[in-house]
């Protein structure tokens, strides 16, 4: 259905009673529509935001023009976007992250350990399972080129006697400010928090940095044919 202004509203008070709130202080529009603008769209979240059922109104997976474009529609500032950013795939920090700078914005990082490879514990004979294992980051190719990453994720790490994990988040916070890991243990959830405590130096911030631009993994479909390869029967 499209996001005219009743959906919009209806959408909102499902959210905010499965959250238990009154008023929902930033509501995110989860990913733009190839077929809605968002004309259709921001006049919905413009409605809720004058008649304070949110405090605010932020989208998420947008490029910066479709971000732009949300500014126009709404006719105030989005203020945050909610992406796919980490070290094993900076590109935020091209156009979104000088932007949200430039203009007082917030960029959030999700999946910021880049589901778990930042971690620093698979490798070839190490892969995930589940729904990883048809991620193409754990690709042979792959995990073979997040190596010289990962070699100074772990550098950076034992300068401060932190896991990997915590350098790839401390990275992370002082770039877009927000970030949003996942875990799967409470040890996780433990250390991912006490990586706001790490402050790294701008050298170290820089080395990290150039190690994520030098990153190029392979496609899905590249990944897709070599798993295959690997599978038949020499
Ligand atoms: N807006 C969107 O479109 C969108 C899309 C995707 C995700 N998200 C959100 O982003 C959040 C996180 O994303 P994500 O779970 O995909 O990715 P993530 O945070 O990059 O990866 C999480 C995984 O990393 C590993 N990990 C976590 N903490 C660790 C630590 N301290 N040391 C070592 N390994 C650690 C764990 O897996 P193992 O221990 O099993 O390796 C964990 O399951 C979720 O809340 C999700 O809702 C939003």
């Amino acid at each position: 259905m499209a996001p005219f202004r009743p959906v919009v509203r209806n959408r909102l008070a499902g959210s905010a009673r499965r959250l238990g709130l009154q008023r929902v202080p930033l509501y995110q529009v989860h990913q733009p529509n190839p077929l809605v603008p968002d004309s259709v769209t921001m006049p919905g979240m413009l409605h809720l935001l004058d008649n304070g059922r949110i405090g605010a109104v932020g989208v998420s997976n947008y490029s910066l023009a479709r971000w732009q474009a949300a500014d126009a529609a709404l006719g105030r500032p989005v203020v945050s976007n909610q992406v796919h950013f980490s070290l094993a795939a900076p590109g935020a920090l091209e156009d979104l992250v000088p932007f949200a700078e430039r203009e007082g914005r917030i960029v959030m990082a999700y999946s910021p350990l880049a589901q778990g490879l930042l971690g620093g514990r698979y490798g070839v004979d190490d892969r995930p399972g589940g729904v990883r294992a048809a991620n193409p980051l754990f690709g042979t190719e792959n995990l073979r080129r997040a190596q010289p990453l990962l070699d100074v994720l772990r550098e950076v790490a034992a300068i401060y006697d932190a896991a990997p994990a915590q350098i790839a988040l401390a990275w992370l916070i002082s770039l877009p400010r927000v970030v949003i890991p996942g875990a799967s243990s409470v040890a996780q959830v433990e250390a991912n928090a006490a990586a706001a405590d790490i402050t790294l130096r701008p050298e170290e911030q820089a080395a990290l940095t150039a190690a994520a631009r030098a990153f190029r993994p392979v496609s899905a479909v590249r990944t897709l044919a070599q798993r295959v390869r690997e599978r038949l029967p020499l």
